[in-house]
């Protein structure tokens, strides 16, 4: 079988598409064909060597989607439409950037959809942070105004969706004026152009702050972020684009204002529900939701894949397909 492996960390020249022989499932695991996967900026880490407990070669790859080739227990059948995701994949043990993955059967979910793989690789691990960070984390309601902080991503752009469908006035961020019309297309109310102080634009219209911020960007926003909300609000922090996720000399009387709510979002640590995963599937075949798929490679193109990822200019989920 075809896969992309890493021998060690670096840029995207350092993929060496191989022939590989078809792993082979032991109880408990699966063999999967892998149809899709989306790309993930943790995999942009650790293709750079920044994620902890990565052992070189490894073939990189956080979720996938595709179909059962052998259940060595006989529970699913052959051809059963699969997701799946984290649970140390692509980091511990080899993941979905190759036709095949032997995956354990506690991250693997089956579905039914008649969407195309393409539509459907860009959706586990976007749909199960996005989800998970507005109503397990953040608790949305209607009639609130979010912040999204690194409105562009693919995970800003569909919990712009989310939120916007959830009755919530959404303001988004990006560092690029250029990109303001995509966020005002995908439904944002207003735009902000994020120069690392929000705090007093948001103040200058929302005099005591505004009810949530989903935090993309990470540490270098964050405390600027838990200005913007106002007493009792909170503030998400389910991404770091920028790269940094320690906050120095943390002292949280300073960093944090009084009865501000200050939470994470982390995939690694939720398991996702099924039901929701597939109800977000109809959603998406019954046009309530579009997905932001901004290219489709094949895996032989993995090198150009995590070249558009690191330029920044995708505004929407790269996916692969075998
Ligand atoms: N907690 C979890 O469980 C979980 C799960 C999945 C993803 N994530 C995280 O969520 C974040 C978004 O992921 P994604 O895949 O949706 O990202 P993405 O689509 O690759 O995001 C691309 C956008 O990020 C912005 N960006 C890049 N570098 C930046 C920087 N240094 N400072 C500010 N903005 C920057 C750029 O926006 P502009 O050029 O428009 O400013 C760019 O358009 C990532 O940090 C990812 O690791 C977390």
């Amino acid at each position: 079988m075809k896969a992309a492996v890493l021998y060690q960390p670096g840029g995207p020249e350092n993929f060496i598409m191989e022939e590989r022989t078809r792993p082979v499932p032991a109880s408990g695991q699966l063999l999967i064909k892998v149809k899709a996967f989306g790309l993930n900026r943790s995999e942009l880490m650790t293709r750079k060597g920044l994620s902890p407990g990565v052992n070189f070669p490894r073939v990189l790859g956080i979720e996938c989607v595709g179909e059962v080739e052998f259940d060595p227990l006989g529970e699913l059948t052959k051809g059963q439409q699969v997701a799946a995701l984290m649970g140390e994949m692509g980091r511990k043990y080899d993941g979905s950037y190759a036709a095949y993955a032997v995956l354990p059967r506690s991250i693997v979910f089956p579905f039914k959809s008649k969407l195309p793989w393409e539509q459907l690789g860009a959706i586990p691990e976007m749909f199960q942070t996005t989800y998970g960070s507005l109503h397990r984390a953040l608790h949305i309601k209607t009639g609130e105004t979010i912040l999204i902080r690194g409105g562009t991503s693919s995970i800003g752009m569909l919990a712009t969706q989310l939120a916007k469908n959830a009755g919530l006035t959404v303001i988004a961020t990006t560092r690029n004026a250029v990109k303001e019309n995509i966020l005002l297309q995908n439904g944002v109310d207003k735009v902000l152009i994020d120069d690392g102080a929000l705090a007093s634009k948001i103040k200058s219209t929302f005099k005591d702050g505004i009810d949530k911020v989903l935090e993309l960007i990470g540490t270098t926003t964050l405390k600027d972020s838990l200005r913007c909300v106002k007493p009792g609000g909170t503030v998400c922090m389910t991404g770091m684009l920028s790269e940094q996720w320690v906050v120095p000399e943390f002292i949280p009387m300073d960093f944090i204002p009084a009865t501000v709510n200050l939470t994470v979002y982390d995939s690694g640590q939720i398991q996702p529900e099924a039901t929701h995963f597939q109800e977000f599937i109809h959603e998406v075949e019954a046009g309530k939701i579009r997905l932001n798929v901004s290219r489709v490679f094949p895996l032989d193109q993995i090198k150009e894949a995590h070249q558009l990822m690191d330029s920044n200019s995708a505004s929407g989920k790269i996916v692969v397909v075998p």
